[in-house]
């Protein structure tokens, strides 16, 4: 299955240091935007919470998509939790996207399946789109435990998967708010990646396990699933080359924009040839 637009995400976790270095950073992304956006691939960023307001204004009336890192898990709009903005506050902030279950939320923050469900369930109650990331540790690679660990982790997409096909507002709405990244926990800021071959199989079994989670339907057929894990300017091409991967969560090499934008174009480059 070829998705038709590919999608180039830029997590900037807990960078720039200042507001005045993100506005740099965003002006330099839109100086270097051919005629407006990347053909055939979509770009977003991810701010820290902070910068979403000042990253919103710059972004106004760009193909440059915003969205956030995380949302409170316990309220969607407000209540008594202290340090945590809900989903309804990062929209009002500009979002239109949200990250759930990236690997240093599991890691530093404890966040397990039964979190992550609350979140996905908040964020798409404000109708914002998740990308919810996935991935296996060193030690879960290295037991080949992957698959196991990775349909774990999407049983919290079953779930919302089946409360939504019970609602009006179904799985067609899902397909269109829902991206998935598959981000191997090893290969995350290490410059460690797996090959191409693996991340060609891995997705296939992702699409292939949604898949049987939607059902007959087939709504979600067309569902994007993003690598990531030390993607650069240098490998960006070799993972757009293979059909199961429809763009790449990047962190590191997005706080370049030249480099951000390197990889989106890879993306295009791919799909264009695919097109042909
Ligand atoms: P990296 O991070 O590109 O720096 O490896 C990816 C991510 O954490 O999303």
């Amino acid at each position: 299955m070829n998705i038709m637009q590919a999608w180039v995400i830029g997590n900037w976790k807990q960078q720039p240091a200042t507001l005045q270095a993100v506005d740099e950073l965003l002006d330099s992304v839109i100086k270097r935007l051919p005629n407006g956006d990347v053909p055939l691939c979509n770009t977003m960023v991810i701010p820290c919470h902070v910068h979403l307001p000042a990253a919103n204004s710059k972004l106004t009336n760009t193909s440059v998509a915003l969205g956030a890192q995380d949302i409170c898990a316990f309220s969607a709009e407000t209540g008594a939790f202290t340090g945590d903005c809900s989903a309804a506050q990062v929209r009002d902030a500009g979002a239109d996207w949200v990250l759930v279950g990236h690997s240093e939320r599991r890691q530093y923050y404890g966040e397990d399946n039964d979190i992550l469900l609350k979140k996905l369930r908040n964020a798409l109650s404000q109708q914002l789109g998740v990308i919810f990331c996935i991935g296996e540790t060193k030690a879960q690679y290295d037991s080949e435990q992957t698959l196991q660990v990775l349909e774990d982790q999407l049983s919290v997409i079953q779930r919302i998967i089946s409360e939504h096909a019970s609602e009006s507002n179904n799985e067609a709405n899902l397909a269109e708010r829902l991206i998935i990244a598959y981000e191997p926990v090893w290969a995350i800021g290490t410059g460690k990646v797996p090959t191409v071959e693996e991340v060609t199989a891995t997705h296939s079994h992702i699409k292939q396990v949604i898949k049987q989670y939607a059902g007959a339907a087939g709504e979600l057929d067309n569902l994007c699933v993003l690598y990531g894990g030390s993607v650069n300017a240098d490998n960006a091409a070799i993972f757009a080359q293979a059909d199961s991967v429809d763009g790449a969560l990047v962190g590191g090499a997005s706080l370049n924009a030249e480099s951000f934008l390197a990889i989106a174009e890879a993306f295009s480059a791919a799909k264009a040839s695919n097109v042909q």
